[in-house]
């Protein structure tokens, strides 16, 4: 058996990939206490808010290397969307994570250098990078500086409003993980995928 390798992930992907990991992750763990306001157990509100800051900060500024890194190397072609028969694409792939897989059939998109995402991998990543990241970011930027925020929208709060959107896409955005953690174990051996993002070389599964 051959264990063929490829250079998937370059170095600025990879300390981008680390400090959103962490950065999220203490984002998480701050706003389910900031949202359950008062001290809670583990956390004092103010260490809470400070940390959710200074995290904050960190996922806001490595997103612009991921966004910057996509624009101008060859790592954004994995995230051009192609919609010409992209419900069949997902479908393809949805029946292989629920059904194909636990019957050892082929993947019906196998990775190499062109394509280093399955199809629902490669829409997921879309929507939590290019938009649901975004407006977290922005709405989070908006409640650190709320004198940005406009007063009332009819008769609801602005900041009422930010602080709602903020927390559903950190809902989302939570959910996103506790996803990609799961996908992420599939294969021949479950720490194989974690072992790649660290050192950059993908190794296939033959
Ligand atoms: C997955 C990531 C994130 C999650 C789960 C999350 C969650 C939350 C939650 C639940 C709250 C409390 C809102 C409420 O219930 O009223 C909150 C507040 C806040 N978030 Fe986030 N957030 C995330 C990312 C961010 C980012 C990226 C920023 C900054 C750019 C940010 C900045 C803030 C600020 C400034 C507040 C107001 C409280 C404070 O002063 O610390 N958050 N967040
Ligand atoms: C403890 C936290 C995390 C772990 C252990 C982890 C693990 C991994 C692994 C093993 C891969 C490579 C396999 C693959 O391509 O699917 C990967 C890639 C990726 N992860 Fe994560 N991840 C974490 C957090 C996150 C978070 C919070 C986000 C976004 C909000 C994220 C977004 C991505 C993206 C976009 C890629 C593909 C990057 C590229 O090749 O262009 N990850 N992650």
């Amino acid at each position: 058996m051959t264990t063929e390798k490829i250079y998937f992930y370059p170095v600025w992907l990879r300390i981008w990939h680390g400090f959103n990991a962490l950065g999220i992750l203490l984002l998480i763990i701050t706003g389910i206490s900031l949202h359950w306001s008062g001290d809670s157990p583990l956390i004092s509100f103010k260490t809470s808010v400070l940390l959710h800051n200074i995290s904050g900060i960190v996922v806001s500024v490595s997103y612009l290397l991921f966004f910057f890194g996509n624009l101008f190397t060859s790592n954004g072609f994995q995230y051009q969307v192609k919609a010409k028969g992209l419900a069949k694409r997902l479908m393809k792939q949805m029946r292989y994570y629920a059904y194909g897989m636990f019957r050892h059939e082929e993947p019906p998109f196998p990775l190499s250098e062109k394509r280093k995402f399955n199809p629902l991998q490669k829409y997921s990543y879309i929507l939590v990078m290019y938009i649901c990241l975004p407006i977290l970011i922005l709405s989070g930027l908006a409640l650190m500086f709320p004198e940005v925020i406009i007063e009332k929208v009819y008769n609801f709060s602005g900041i009422f409003l930010t602080a709602l959107l903020h927390s559903i896409l950190g809902f989302m955005v939570s959910l996103f993980l506790i996803i990609h953690l799961y996908v992420a174990s599939i294969g021949k051996n479950p720490l194989k995928n974690y072992r790649s993002i660290i050192t950059g070389w993908h190794e296939m599964n033959h």
